[in-house]
């Protein structure tokens, strides 16, 4: 899939790599990019329509996919992560509200669409759903939960046409994780990575430095192979 002359909706892209993904699908030459965010945003160029988006609003989602004829890419980027100890499961319902919920209920929005362009679904994920990061635990499973849901979404849409793609994201530096001191790709980096593997037509999209290390080992891997199998179920 070329992003020139494509229409792309990203979620949560007001800021940090949601905002690096809008920059980087204009520099690639999309036709048009739907900007979704919660608070009224604003940018020079014309291709970019804002569009009022809190993942969690069944009626704005509603709205937004009312207000959207076309679109061949949609990227589930926005995302939350509170530090937790698993203390209280509020904090767990917390993330998958936005992380897992979020992300579905977006993505069955917009499926009418996206079938009719034999599009492709980008849900941004993290390492953290391969292996939990203990310090962010409820970050952790919610993450782990919207892989294996980007996992099933992928098997029932391939005979529609539709790809589904899962971005294995490192530590990027973004409001996120602001005073985790450990090496950070850039946002503009990572949108990089994302656009190529998705051009690349890489269903497991490992897009910085960090995460870069884990692509071979995964591709040729037993859970990957497990996986393959029980897609086939449903093919
Ligand atoms: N940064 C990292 O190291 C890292 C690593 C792995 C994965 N990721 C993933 O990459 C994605 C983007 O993260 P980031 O680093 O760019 O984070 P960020 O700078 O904290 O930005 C998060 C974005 O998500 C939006 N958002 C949060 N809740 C929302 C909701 N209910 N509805 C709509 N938008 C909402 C935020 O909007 P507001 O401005 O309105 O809050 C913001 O635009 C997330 O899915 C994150 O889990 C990030």
């Amino acid at each position: 899939m070329n992003i020139a002359d494509k229409t792309v909706l990203i979620t949560g892209a007001n800021r940090g790599i949601g905002q690096a993904l809008v920059s980087e699908a204009l520099r690639r030459g999309a036709k048009r990019v739907y900007a979704g965010t919660r608070s009224a945003l604003g940018n020079a160029d014309k291709r970019v329509t804002p569009l009022t988006l809190d993942v969690t609003s069944v009626s704005q989602i509603q709205r937004a996919s009312d207000e959207v004829d076309t679109l061949d890419v949609l990227i589930n980027n926005a995302g939350v992560s509170l530090y937790d100890d698993l203390s209280n499961s509020d904090v767990i319902e917390q993330h998958l509200a936005v992380n897992l919920f979020g992300g579905f209920n977006v993505t069955r929005a917009f499926l009418p669409q996206l079938r009719r362009s034999k599009g492709a679904i980008v849900n941004n994920l993290s390492l953290v759903a391969l292996a939990p990061l203990p310090v962010i635990p409820a970050y952790s499973i919610s993450k782990a939960a919207a892989f294996s849901m980007t996992q099933s979404l992928r098997a029932h849409l391939a005979g529609q046409g539709v790809t589904v793609h899962a971005v294995f994201l490192g530590p990027i530096d973004t409001d996120m994780n602001r005073g985790f001191e450990i090496p950070k790709a850039s946002p503009e980096s990572a949108a990089q990575g994302i656009f190529d593997g998705l051009e690349k037509g890489e269903e497991d999209i490992f897009p910085d430095l960090a995460s870069q290390a884990m692509a071979e080992g995964w591709r040729t891997g037993v859970v990957k192979a497990l996986e393959r199998q029980f897609a086939a179920f449903v093919q």
